[in-house]
């Protein structure tokens, strides 16, 4: 399998990258900043034949063109095409709700988690429609549903996750015909930086889980909303 993955560094990316390397799948494995890649590093040192590394800050639509012309100078097809890069706020307000809202916030929020990632399927796509049971997975949350919604949290991250959920479903509609299977995944909640420390599941457990899940989709899944154990949430 060539799975491309967003966001590698650190956190949920970095592991969805061990694990995939671990049963001898080839990654391409997407990082922004090259300052801070010092665990992809280590792992290229023992895994050459299988991972290449790639920058994309998928905030910047120069760097989504760079990184296309570059995958696809070595590659001809993606097989599992995963959004993984994410934020939890745009700013450094202390408050993402009402009295605590801020512009910057909200659009940087949007832009990375939910804007991104379509406009990346978009470039991507004809690397997509090549791939062997192609499937392009969108990390959303569980702060995504409407449904579940009872608590008052950061209006931008949830918002653009559940845009993302949107675009997720749009496009599960456009690409059945291709036989390309879409689906927006909540990770759990997960001990990173993103997730705290005091989230009840390491890394480990949801990637575990995820890739489980990913593994096996089918056609009929598409458009579906899962979590990391393979149950449909909400919208
Ligand atoms: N952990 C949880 O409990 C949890 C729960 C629900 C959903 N999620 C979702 O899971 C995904 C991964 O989260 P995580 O917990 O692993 O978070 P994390 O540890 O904070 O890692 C976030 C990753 O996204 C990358 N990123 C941020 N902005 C980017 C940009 N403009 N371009 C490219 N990469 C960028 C970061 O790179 P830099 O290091 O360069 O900033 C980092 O690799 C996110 O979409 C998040 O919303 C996580």
């Amino acid at each position: 399998m060539k799975v491309f993955i967003t966001g590698t560094n650190r956190g949920l990316g970095l592991e969805f990258v061990k694990q995939y390397l671990k049963r001898g799948d080839q990654v391409l494995a997407t990082y922004r900043n090259p300052s801070n890649i010092k665990h992809l590093h280590t792992i290229l040192n023992s895994h050459e034949d299988l991972l290449s590394l790639i920058q994309l800050d998928v905030a910047s639509y120069e760097s989504c063109n760079h990184a296309y012309r570059e995958v696809k100078s070595y590659f001809d097809s993606i097989d599992i095409f995963i959004n993984n890069a994410g934020i939890a706020s745009g700013g450094s307000a202390t408050s993402y709700t009402l009295g605590g809202l801020h512009t910057e916030d909200i659009e940087k929020v949007f832009r990375i988690n939910a804007i991104a990632p379509v406009l990346l399927v978009e470039k991507f796509l004809d690397l997509i429609e090549r791939g062997n049971s192609p499937r392009i997975i969108n990390i959303t949350s569980g702060l995504s549903s409407i449904t579940r919604k009872n608590l008052v949290f950061r209006y931008s991250y949830c918002a653009s996750k559940t845009a993302l959920n949107m675009f997720s479903k749009l496009l599960s509609l456009e690409l059945r015909d291709k036989g390309i299977i879409v689906i927006p995944l909540h990770p759990g909640h997960a001990k990173t930086d993103l997730g705290g420390p005091y989230a009840p599941l390491v890394p480990k457990q949801s990637i575990s889980g995820m890739i489980k899940v990913i593994d096996s989709l089918t056609l009929e899944d598409s458009g579906k909303f899962f979590d990391w154990q393979g149950q449909e949430l909400p919208w």
